[in-house]
């Protein structure tokens, strides 16, 4: 143990990883100690509930509901943000930066609204303000983007950055469990979002992608300019389809460059069975970064959940802990020093593919072609599917050459409105990814 005056430590909030976070600092206090060269001091825990019960509850004196005690606490020198939303969650970490101390933070909604903001903050104190657990849980991607990879010019990054969606969609393609089942053992174990739309809807993942982007073209993307689809129109024939035709579904974030710009954009795929992102399951999480001197680069780990958390917010604790010993300064920020326009996702240009019921009859395929091809989308493959003969219907599957999104979306419109298709069941994007 070193002899060095410990570092306090105060928690913002005390749930799933802000417990996961106080058990590793108790049961691995020499072993973070002797990383650091001092012992890091739980001084105390923000929560709403002074009487809850928590997963590793921590003495009574060591709880507050006054945000106060802790920012008048001298000792106090890192604010480790754990409680999710924006507010109030910005405004004491903006209260913290602004009396001299350091934060860690695992807010993913809040580095992607006002991350730029308050990094600029944070800079101009000369503070540290880490994030490694708001994005991919474990995997030290965030680092990665902020100092490993930064000499390279990035041209894209390809991403599964929801544990909660992967898992449901793993359990739904291994097990054919349904989608409220899966997403109901995905809360249990503590991956889902305090409020699991976010997760489902896709919403979770676009922060991230908005984080990850902005650090790795080096210009400040908002949520908003990320296009964000869910994974609730997925059915079993989709991943039985997607199976027969040699791919996986998997909800992809995916940013790209290209001359014409930027593309921001998170939504179901589907994706080569061979490529190492659909090898992904469960919780895990995988981002591919793609840069003209790495080449391809691929980051894997458990993307939520307690423990793999803490882990990442632990490295950056310690990171931090040992600059204050040697009083040594923050590295300056990823510098922003680009403004790229984000393509609207009706100028996005990708593969897709079409699930279409219609009547079992001659001339369908003809009608459902002609439109297609009048919008000037080619055709990949065509197969009929699930023919039955007591109601002569079937389902055909349809997936096409790269396309403009505007033009595909056209002609479902048109397809929907044909005598000879009963529904437009479903369209997925089908993603070609580097090799
Ligand atoms: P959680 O279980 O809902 O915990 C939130 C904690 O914050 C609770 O202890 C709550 O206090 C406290 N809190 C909330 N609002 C408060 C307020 N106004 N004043 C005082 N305390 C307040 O959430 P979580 O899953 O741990 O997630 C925390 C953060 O980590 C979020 O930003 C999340 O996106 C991020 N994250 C989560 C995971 C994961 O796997 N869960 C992974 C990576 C990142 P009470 O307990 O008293 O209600
Ligand atoms: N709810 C998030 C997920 C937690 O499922 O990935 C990790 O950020």
């Amino acid at each position: 143990m070193s002899d060095s005056q410990p570092i306090g430590v105060a928690l913002l909030g005390l749930g799933v990883v802000g417990s996961g976070v106080a058990e590793a600092l108790e049961r691995r206090r020499d072993a973070l100690a002797r990383s650091v060269g001092a012992p890091l001091e739980l001084r105390k825990a923000l929560v709403r509930d002074l009487g809850k019960p928590r997963p590793f509850p921590l003495p009574p004196h060591k709880l507050t509901l006054r945000m106060e005690e802790i920012l008048d606490d001298p000792d106090v020198r890192v604010v480790v943000e754990l409680m999710g939303g924006e507010t109030p969650a910005g405004e004491h970490v903006r209260r913290a930066l602004e009396r001299g101390k350091h934060v860690v933070t695992a807010n993913k909604e809040l580095m992607a609204k006002d991350g730029p903001d308050l990094l600029a903050l944070a800079d101009s104190k000369r503070l540290n303000l880490r994030f490694e657990g708001a994005v991919g849980g474990a995997i030290p991607v965030i680092g990665a983007l902020s100092r490993d990879l930064l000499a390279n010019r990035v041209r894209s990054i390809h991403a599964i950055i929801n544990g909660t969606t992967n898992f449901i969609l793993t359990r739904m393609a291994e097990d054919g469990m349904d989608a409220g089942q899966a997403l109901r053992l995905a809360q249990e174990r503590g991956y889902a979002e305090a409020d699991p739309a976010n997760d489902v809807e896709g919403l979770d993942a676009a922060y991230k992608l908005a984080i990850l982007a902005t650090l790795a073209f080096h210009s400040p993307i908002s949520t908003r300019q990320v296009y964000w689809e869910g994974i609730s129109r997925l059915s079993p024939q989709d991943f039985r389809y997607a199976r027969e035709l040699g791919y996986a579904i998997k909800l992809l974030a995916v940013a790209k460059r290209d001359q014409d710009g930027l593309e921001a954009r998170v939504h179901p795929a589907l994706i080569p069975e061979a490529h190492i992102l659909a090898k992904v399951g469960g919780v895990f999480n995988a981002v591919e970064v793609a840069g003209d001197l790495v080449g391809r680069a691929v980051f894997h780990g458990l993307g939520a959940g307690p423990a793999p958390t803490a882990s990442a917010v632990l490295g950056d604790l310690v990171d931090i802990g040992r600059m204050l010993l040697v009083n040594a300064e923050p590295p300056k920020a990823v510098p922003m020093d680009r403004s790229d326009a984000v393509k609207d996702m009706s100028q996005v240009s990708t593969r897709y593919y079409l699930r279409l019921h219609v009547p079992d009859r001659a001339g369908v395929l003809a009608k459902i072609t002609r439109v297609l091809g009048d919008l000037d989308i080619s055709i990949a493959s065509v197969i009929q599917k699930d023919t039955d003969p007591v109601t002569q219907t079937a389902e055909i599957v349809i997936t096409t050459h790269p396309s403009r999104e505007a033009a595909l979306r056209r002609s479902l419109a048109m397809l929907g409105g044909l005598d000879v298709v009963k529904e437009v069941s479903n369209m997925i994007r089908l993603e070609e990814l580097p090799s």
